[in-house]
């Protein structure tokens, strides 16, 4: 076991029915969807890297944990991306806060990884990602795009090179980072 990368998330679609648009917002977020969520995106990641990060750190050869985060683990959801035309305020669909705690607490676990086993040559870190094109609406996509300095969503092939590049010795030195990937937008 040399690499493990903790990729697996739910992340709901902010989608058309009313119930499932009314249950995004946080005063009726259902706490089985903060559980099922925090389980999959946190308590997994900290599963797999209880269970082949010791093993990489017993083996002697060391390894790397690779966190799959989001541009979420930076800064906080701009929900005006996500309202919709004749929905009153307190019914608008929102990002769910559990996406937020979960990105965010992966960029503590990354950093907790990354000094834990780092005699042992267990490196640790973090890629965030920022929104990838896959055929969302005209709308939603101008909304966005206006707050990215590079003008567009990343395309699905864009991260390739960046996780290549964490999971090998190019970024031996690299520890306990997280590299956000997002066109620039949380610089802007
Ligand atoms: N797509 C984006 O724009 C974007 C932006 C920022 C961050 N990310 C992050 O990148 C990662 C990949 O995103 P994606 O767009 O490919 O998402 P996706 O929903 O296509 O993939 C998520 C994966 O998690 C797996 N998964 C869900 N529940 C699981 C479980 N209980 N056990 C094991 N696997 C499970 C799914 O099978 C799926 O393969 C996620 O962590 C996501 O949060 C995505």
């Amino acid at each position: 076991m040399d690499i493990l990368v903790n990729n697996a998330a739910i992340d709901p679609k902010v989608k058309g029915e009313q119930g499932v648009l009314e249950s995004s917002r946080l005063e009726h977020f259902p706490l089985e969807q903060w559980d099922l969520q925090l389980a999959v995106g946190l308590t997994g990641a900290f599963l797999c890297s209880q269970v082949f990060g010791s093993a990489m750190a017993r083996d002697g050869k060391g390894g790397v944990i690779l966190n799959i985060a989001s541009d979420l683990s930076v800064f906080s959801p701009d929900q005006r991306l996500y309202r919709r035309d004749g929905l009153a305020d307190d019914k608008q669909p929102v990002k769910p806060v559990t996406y937020s705690v979960i990105k965010a607490g992966l960029i503590g676990l990354t950093r907790y990884l990354a000094t834990y086993w780092a005699e042992c040559g267990v490196r640790a870190n973090a890629l965030s990602p920022g929104g990838v094109f896959t055929g969302q609406s005209e709308e939603f996509v101008q909304r966005l795009t206006a707050l990215i300095p590079l003008g567009r969503m990343a395309s699905l092939d864009e991260y390739r090179a960046a996780v290549q590049f964490l999971c090998s010795d190019a970024s031996a030195y690299l520890n306990g980072q997280n590299i956000v990937m997002d066109g620039g937008r949380c610089v802007w």
